[in-house]
């Protein structure tokens, strides 16, 4: 069975949406991954199929009922029962490339995205086995982009996604550097010229070249991967 992704929202017509082009659509058409969706109105019981309800305690915005989302979580993990579940969230831990790799080496995963101010707590409870995860510290009006954010993070290190002469070894994070700059023809563009080191035809001294720059960049942006680095690094050069 190729890596699915079953989303549960109630906007799936957002979906495939950026998911249905370029490389990882066709890889969708290739059959190398899934997409499907539940529409959490589904589950709702009464004639006007209410999803939301005013908070407990008070205060603005609606929360998503718990009775109404844990039945369409439960129809997802009927369709997928090895899927692992994740509710998008800025509450959630951070993803990371690593959490990437690691959700793309399974089965394939369950995606609950909320609207409104939440979702109440006692499904997140109940389901204690799903992780939450936010896509960064910043807030969404739902968990639909970062459900979309995820799954092409996912899908695009899936067998056959992406050609392997593009291997992924070079990659931001993958080193725990950020990625040296690229340049391609003309060689001189608006007085610009492209590095020396990278028109030599020395392959050493060009991986040097890189090496360095993704250092010097890293330094220079994100103090906090450095640090990281650093610490990994230590003794080992
Ligand atoms: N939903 C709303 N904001 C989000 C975020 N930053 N990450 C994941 N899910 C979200």
């Amino acid at each position: 069975l190729p890596w699915t992704a079953c989303v549960l929202t109630l906007f799936p017509e957002m979906f495939p949406g950026v998911l249905g082009h370029s490389l990882v659509g066709r890889a969708m058409s290739e059959g190398r991954w899934s997409l499907d969706t539940i529409q959490i109105r589904d589950f709702a019981h009464d004639k006007h199929k209410t999803v939301d309800d005013t908070p407990c305690g008070g205060g603005a915005g609606l929360v998503m009922r718990p009775d109404v989302v844990a039945d369409g979580l439960e129809e997802a993990v009927k369709r997928f029962p090895l899927a692992k579940k994740v509710f998008l969230t800025p509450r959630g831990k951070p993803l990371t490339q690593s959490k990437v790799r690691e959700l793309a080496q399974g089965p394939g995963v369950i995606l609950l995205c909320g609207r409104y101010e939440g979702i109440d707590q006692r499904v997140l409870d109940e389901h204690d086995d799903m992780e939450e995860i936010s896509i960064g510290d910043y807030v969404l009006n739902g968990g639909e982009s970062a459900a979309t954010v995820l799954m092409e993070a996912c899908v695009r290190l899936l067998p056959g996604v992406i050609g392997k002469e593009a291997s992924h070894e070079d990659e931001s994070f993958e080193a725990g550097l950020l990625e040296y700059p690229h340049y391609t023809r003309p060689r001189v563009w608006r007085g610009r010229e492209v590095p020396e080191t990278l028109l030599s035809g020395h392959h050493e001294k060009i991986l040097t070249w890189r090496k360095n720059q993704a250092r010097r960049i890293t330094q220079e942006r994100r103090p906090d991967l450095w640090a990281a680095y650093c610490e990994q690094t230590k003794g080992s050069a």
